[in-house]
């Protein structure tokens, strides 16, 4: 299998008053053409800040400060000034003119909340036609607009409803609207940014199910981001676990939840309700992440660990890959460490 996208020791700080906070350590992943990666870990663990990297559109006053982000792409892209030969590319090479060629065309960003992307004063035929023509120039209107009804009839809105406004949807459509424009330059890669947690669960099946489809269709490579696990049972072929800006976990998804290896994967899948079992008696992880202004020695997760051992103060676990798979981060699965 190809890697679409490779990261390699990303690093990611954002300058505060406070001080500096690393929201992202020394990341390392990978995700293959076709597949679906879910990323989840507690609020602030950096998920949306790894995202955004990829794009590279971290937000002041945040740096990718180290690391490579490697895009395989498909075809050189040709524009106005300049061009970018198709390959194995780095993205942290790419001047701004290359670097806005790529997005939109091969990747795409869904940001959680659709009324902060979506122009209330524009008809939704409008915001297709905006983004095709700021890429493909060539596309006159029209066509423009028939293939984002195209789109919307995937994603089951009625076609007609292009010339509706963005608050003429309800929460539902206005996220398959986004999903719709994200997708609307056929790119490589979606980064879905908790694409469905201000959606009932209904709605939020009914998408998650669109986005499988679409993924299907249109070849797209996914990273999922959420902080609900349950989502990504359904959807991603792999899932990374992240804490503190690191990844403390990767395995595949039918691995993770049957037989998770890091103690905080235990713990989150704990916390995650299951339908098919309305006994389950559900835990929350006692304790708080560690303030990433003023990390702790050793590893993160220490001070909410109940496996945690002398040498867990010293330096981070290294991300290791075991016999079964899995890549996890800590020192319970080091060979030749005193688990004591
Ligand atoms: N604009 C900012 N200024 C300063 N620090 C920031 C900023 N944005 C994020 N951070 C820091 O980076 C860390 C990671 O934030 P990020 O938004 O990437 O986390 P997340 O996992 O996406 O969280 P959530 O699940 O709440 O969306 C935060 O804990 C915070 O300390
Ligand atoms: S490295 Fe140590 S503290 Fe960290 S998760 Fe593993 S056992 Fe717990
Ligand atoms: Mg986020």
């Amino acid at each position: 299998m190809t890697n679409l996208l490779q990261i390699e020791n990303l690093s990611v700080e954002y300058k505060t008053r406070r001080g500096i906070a690393r929201a992202v350590d020394n990341v390392f992943l990978n995700l293959e053409e076709n597949k679906t990666l879910g990323l989840a870990g507690e609020s602030g663990c950096g998920k949306s800040t790894l995202g955004l990297s990829i794009m590279r559109l971290v937000p002041h006053p945040g740096r990718i400060n180290e690391g490579k982000i490697l895009f395989n792409l498909d075809e050189s892209l040709i524009f106005e000034g300049g061009s970018v030969e198709k390959g194995q590319i780095d993205l942290m090479q790419l001047d701004d003119n290359q670097m806005r060629a790529i997005r939109g065309r091969k990747l795409a960003y869904i940001f959680q909340d659709p009324m902060t992307s979506l122009n209330p004063l524009i008809r939704i035929g409008d915001h297709f036609t905006e983004i095709i023509q700021a890429h493909e120039e060539d596309v006159k209107k029209d066509e423009a607009i028939n293939r984002g009804e195209e789109i919307l009839e995937t994603l089951g809105i009625l076609p007609e409803r292009i010339t509706d406004y963005p608050h003429q949807f309800s929460g539902g459509m206005r996220q398959r609207v986004m999903i719709g424009l994200g997708i609307a330059l056929r790119p490589r890669l979606l980064i879905a940014d908790e694409p469905t947690t201000a959606l009932d669960v209904i709605v939020e099946a009914q998408i998650l199910d669109e986005l499988a489809t679409l993924k299907k269709q249109f070849n797209l490579s996914m990273l999922l981001i959420t902080h609900n696990l349950g989502v990504l049972a359904q959807t991603a072929d792999d899932i990374a676990i992240m804490y503190t800006g690191r990844v403390m976990e990767i395995a595949k998804t039918e691995s993770l939840f049957e037989d998770p290896k890091h103690p905080y994967t235990q713990c989150l899948l704990k916390a995650v309700p299951d339908v098919r079992k309305p006994d389950k008696t559900l835990a929350w992880i006692a304790g708080a992440p560690p303030d990433l202004i003023d990390p702790i020695p050793g590893c993160m997760f220490r001070p909410r660990c109940e496996f945690a051992m002398e040498i867990c103060a010293t330096q981070p676990p290294p991300l290791e890959k075991l016999d079964t798979g899995q890549r996890v981060a800590c020192y319970l699965y080091t060979k030749g460490v005193s688990k004591k």
